[in-house]
């Protein structure tokens, strides 16, 4: 995994080509997919501001937004929720495009003379990010949906090795305890990719909030800790002038109920840039975190057994 992320970067430069050349038209946007492929749909929520965007983690489609563009997304195109999606949304007649690295998502597309984008194979999910997003940003910005993106710039950036020590220095905050990670509702993807790298790159727990609203619920549970939890709250310069008040009150609060808490800022210079160098972090403060635990970041043995267990 380690040169995976070395390659990160590159990766999302690539996946620059993919995608073009796509005729569609609407006016929102619907994800289907789930794990790893369902949250470049979060990303992609929180990075096409303009557009409007849903991601739906389940068989089917949802009946409201026929008139959305269907993005059914899946990095093996084996995965039966997103092909139940795909499914319904061709036998509808939805605006669908297809997106997977093979497997049965890209036949059924091929079968129905369905658009589908065939990314590169060979990596995990979660860390195929650059070619799961980068193409739908390409449909929607060629479609006029989204403006102009600006990719140029995020190869060096997320190639910055200060990126990586940021990570080690957050792998060894949470060594042995439970992470509970947040972040503002408009960045919610960052706390929410933070902790699923975190379960299957460490494995092991971890939990993720939003602020505004955890200071309605979860925050009194400091009261009476049962755990020994590290609280990390991942601020964005853009977060609005009163949650990041809220961030500030939220690590005093913790840290006079007597938790630990540390407020990790956003880098980059765009929004896009951010998301991705933030993410990036958790990519590699999860991957340290893994060799601190002595396990393997990159299979994951149990998604992999559960779904055949399901299978059979
Ligand atoms: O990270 C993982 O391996 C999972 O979350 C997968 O992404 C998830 O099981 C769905 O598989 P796929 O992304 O191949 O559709």
């Amino acid at each position: 995994m380690e040169k995976t992320l070395q390659n990160f970067g590159k990766q999302c430069e690539s996946a620059q080509t993919l995608g073009r050349g796509i005729r569609v038209s609407a006016q929102r946007v619907l994800i289907a997919g789930v794990g790893g492929s369902a949250f470049a749909g979060d990303v992609l929520r929180t990075v096409a501001q303009e557009a409007d965007v849903y991601v739906h983690r389940d068989y089917g489609l949802p009946r409201l937004g026929k008139d959305a563009l269907v993005f059914a997304v899946s990095y093996s195109g084996n995965t039966e929720e997103t092909l139940s999606a795909l499914q319904q949304a061709i036998q509808e007649k939805r605006p669908v495009v297809g997106i997977s690295s093979g497997g049965k998502l890209e036949e059924l597309c091929l079968a129905h003379h369905t658009d589908h984008i065939k990314i590169p194979a060979g990596v995990q999910p979660r860390n195929a990010l650059g070619y799961l997003i980068i193409p739908m940003l390409n449909v929607l910005e060629e479609n006029g949906i989204v403006g102009k993106q600006e990719l140029g710039g995020l190869r060096k950036e997320l190639e910055d090795p200060a990126i990586r020590k940021e990570g080690k220095r957050i792998a060894a905050l949470l060594e042995g305890k439970t992470p509970l990670i947040y972040s503002s509702e408009r960045m919610a993807c960052l706390s929410y990719g933070w902790k699923t790298r975190v379960n299957e790159n460490a494995k092991v727990h971890a939990f993720a909030h939003r602020v505004p609203e955890l200071n309605h619920n979860e925050l009194v549970g400091y009261t009476k800790k049962i755990g020994n939890f590290y609280t990390l709250m991942i601020r964005d310069r853009e977060d609005s002038t009163r949650v990041r008040k809220r961030f500030d009150a939220t690590k005093k609060m913790i840290e006079e109920l007597g938790g630990e808490c540390c407020i990790v800022d956003t880098r980059g210079s765009g929004l896009l840039s951010r998301v991705f160098n933030t993410l990036h972090i958790g990519d590699w403060a999860s991957y340290e975190l893994a060799l601190r635990y002595g396990v393997d970041p990159e299979p994951v043995h149990v998604i992999e057994r559960f779904k055949k267990e399901l299978g059979s």
